[in-house]
């Protein structure tokens, strides 16, 4: 079929498969031009590992550091008359290359919050690998059934005791508008940290360790993010943020578990990836950011951003730098004052009328649709394309 991108909202329905290739290729391309990671992990194991920060998270140890890596997602396949998601295509062409190269890798298409899926991998590591020695756990979900009851969880971005009310922008119409959002209730808080909390990250590191797959040393990272001031209410104080609370305390039990330096909370940049642009508020935070930090120089994408939690938190034998309550931070150069001042300058001025001169919306645009594989260079989008690509080694 033909496959144009049909958007609505942070939503897109369609993906391109060679896009997505191109997408990946690109980074792969990237982490090639980069020095090798000194001492890599060897058998690495990425939950959430075909869009955004996760699918990065397996490019960088597999083409930086000759890693097997084995990567477990929720995606879609391509049927007759639908294409595939993003992250399908994704990994598909993560793991021709792979291939392409020697590299061992293998997908699982599944629930990683199951039992069932916890067992296939750890059956996987055992016949191939024997141990892992790297997990990354960068799952984004708005919904998680409980393994044990059955019971489904939902996760909601809500302000905590008050309501909160902030410019937003209307990505498909390029109004910035307001928006107000009410505060939790119920059990909003709880539901939210049952499914972005830390629960599941310990599951698996307590699945790898009973099962005798988790190597000695092992090392287990999860992701986090802070943000600005003005998004606070909405995510740092927020049942997002209450979440991630969560995932740092799992990250302290997994150390008394498994040994001082075996879990990590690493802090990311906001950049624009399908989880991120589901967050009110954020897309123009981030079209602001861009704008800025581009102009300085110092923008990063995710492979850029992972690439160096890589190479100087990670490989190379030497323990991670950590902020006080004992995060990695890679997103310092977002943080930084004086980008943030900026950025808060900008924050004030925006309006409907000034959004293309003084943010980078255009580029916040051009990247939601490469994230499904549109607008990448020497991809001819006029052409017939097989939207059913398969390959033996997803399960
Ligand atoms: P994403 O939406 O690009 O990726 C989510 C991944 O989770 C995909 O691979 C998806 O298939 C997988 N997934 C979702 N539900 C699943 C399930 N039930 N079973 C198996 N796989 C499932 O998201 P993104 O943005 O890369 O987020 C990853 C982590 O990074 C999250 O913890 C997020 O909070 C964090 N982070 C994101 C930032 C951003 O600006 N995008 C900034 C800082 C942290």
């Amino acid at each position: 079929m033909i496959i144009a991108p049909k958007t609505r909202g942070f939503i897109c329905t369609t993906a391109h498969p060679e896009g997505c290739a191109a997408n990946v290729q690109t980074q792969i391309d990237y982490v090639k031009s980069q020095p090798a990671l000194s001492d890599p992990p060897k058998n690495v194991l990425v939950v959430g590992a075909s869009t955004g920060y996760g699918l990065a998270s397996r490019i960088v140890p597999a083409f930086g550091g000759g890693a097997k890596t084995i990567g477990v997602f929720f995606e879609k396949p391509g049927t007759e008359r639908k294409t595939a998601s993003a992250g399908w295509y994704n990994s598909v062409a993560f793991e021709k290359a792979a291939a392409a190269e020697g590299l061992y890798a293998k997908s699982f298409n599944g629930d990683a919050f199951s039992n069932e899926m916890k067992d296939q991998v750890i059956e996987t590591i055992k016949n191939d690998l024997g141990q892992v020695d790297m997990i990354i756990y960068s799952l984004a979900s708005p919904r998680r059934t409980d393994p044990n009851t059955g019971e489904v969880y939902k996760s909601v971005l809500k302000p905590i005791g008050q309501p909160y009310s902030q410019k937003n922008l209307n990505t498909d119409t390029g109004e910035v508008n307001s928006i107000s959002i009410e505060p939790a209730e119920g059990d909003d808080i709880a539901n939210t940290t049952k499914v972005m909390g830390g629960e599941d990250w310990e599951m698996w590191l307590d699945a790898l360790s009973e099962a005798g797959v988790l190597a000695e040393g092992a090392t287990t990272i999860a992701y986090s993010y802070i943000g600005p001031d003005l998004t606070y209410p909405i995510y740092t104080n927020g049942t997002i943020g209450k979440a991630k609370e969560h995932l740092e305390g799992s990250a302290s039990r997994m150390n008394e578990k498994f040994g001082d330096g075996s879990a990590y909370v690493s802090v990311n940049k906001a950049l624009v990836t399908q989880a991120s642009s589901a967050i009110p508020v954020v897309p123009l935070y981030i079209s602001l950011l861009y704008k800025d930090m581009k102009e300085r120089g110092n923008h990063e994408g995710c492979i850029e951003q992972i690439q160096r939690l890589f190479s100087d938190h990670l490989a190379g034998g030497s323990a991670p730098t950590l902020d006080e309550r004992n995060r990695i931070r890679i997103d310092d150069w977002e943080m930084q004052d004086d980008v943030q001042s900026a950025v808060m300058e900008l924050w004030e001025k925006v309006d409907t009328d000034n959004l293309s001169e003084i943010s980078d919306f255009a580029g916040y645009k051009e990247e939601f649709l490469k994230l499904f594989g549109f607008g990448l260079e020497g991809v001819n989008y006029e052409e017939e394309t097989n939207q059913e690509v398969d390959l033996p080694s997803i399960s």
